[in-house]
């Protein structure tokens, strides 16, 4: 917080940032390759201003070559109540995968207050706070095959590529870090398979792959929001055509305004995205997992 506001004071670096390509220009992203550089976080302005200015080059060609790309397993918590009601195997076809930690739903275990558990993993434990009539599964999910595309998938064995998606936490969420190595080291047992390109392009093959080995399920939280508007109508119709023909189930989670047709009159509080099984939303579940809401009237599950 220090650090925004010092900068929405500071015509040198405002200067600064200018010189950045305008897609570049994000704070969350400069933050990240400051603390890269060694500003301290959380620190004050000044420690953080010196190490833009003296150490221009270096961070920003961090900027220029890195992106904001959080992987966020704590949302497992959110998506696997709704691949407990499909019928396995499941083949999972994640697009905007990042590191595809979101691909191993059936490696944790699982709390939701309010509503029961599910364990017996031998995993880590994803904990979310949960009301309504959560569909809690009674096993978990079978995963017979798992894939993933990313415009830039990181690999879960590469140091560096990990240590990036460590800084891209903030500073001072260490529960949430901690969260991330465990779930780096989940994957690391099993790197997962993540194409590199674009999802509207890549979902075809991945599709055609995932259908040999069980039900083709796609998957995505956090995700279409970095699509253009057309990109996203088009991405909505693509889904609607593939479920429509019994091609693959389809499990949203995303921003209330990303996907409007999905979201349609479904009320979601401030921070929470919409959870959806096929084009209808079941509940909503807090950003980074934390919170299930399932729906009480209208969706599928209640
Ligand atoms: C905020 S991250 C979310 C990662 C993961 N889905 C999660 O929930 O933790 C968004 C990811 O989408 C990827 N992405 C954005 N646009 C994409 C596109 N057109 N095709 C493929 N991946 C894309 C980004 O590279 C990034 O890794």
């Amino acid at each position: 917080m220090a650090w925004a506001l010092g900068v929405a004071d500071d015509p040198e670096v405002h200067a600064w940032l200018a010189d950045l390509p305008r897609i570049k220009q994000q704070p969350n992203l400069v933050f990240a390759a400051a603390r890269w550089h060694g500003a301290p976080a959380p620190g004050k302005y000044a420690a953080f201003r010196a190490v833009l200015l003296e150490r221009e080059e270096a961070v920003k060609a961090t900027i220029r070559a890195r992106a904001t790309q959080t992987n966020e397993v704590g949302r497992l918590a959110a998506l696997t109540p709704v691949l407990g009601t499909l019928d396995g195997p499941l083949a999972l076809v994640e697009v905007g995968a990042s590191a595809g930690l979101c691909l191993f739903p059936d490696r944790y275990d699982y709390d939701w207050p309010g509503a029961g558990r599910l364990t017996g993993s031998g995993g880590p434990t994803l904990t979310a706070t949960a009301t309504g009539p959560v569909p809690v599964p009674a096993t978990h999910p079978d995963v017979a095959w798992r894939g993933g595309v990313d415009l830039n998938p990181l690999d879960v064995t590469d140091q560096d590529a990990t240590s990036w998606l460590e800084n891209l936490v903030w500073p001072e969420q260490d529960e949430r870090r901690e969260r991330l190595r465990e779930a780096v080291a989940v994957a690391r047992r099993e790197p997962p398979y993540v194409v590199r390109g674009d999802l509207l392009e890549r979902l075809p093959d991945l599709l055609r792959e995932a259908g040999r080995h069980g039900t083709p399920v796609v998957l995505h939280s956090a995700v279409i929001a970095y699509l253009e508007d057309d990109d996203r109508e088009r991405f909505h119709d693509v889904m609607t055509g593939l479920v429509a023909d019994g091609a693959c189930h389809w499990v949203s989670n995303e921003a209330p305004r990303v996907l409007p047709r999905v979201t349609g009159d479904f009320a979601v509080g401030p921070g929470r995205f919409v959870l959806a099984l096929d084009g209808v939303p079941v509940a909503a579940a807090h950003g980074h997992g934390h919170a299930l809401e399932w729906r009480t009237t209208g969706g599928a599950g209640g």
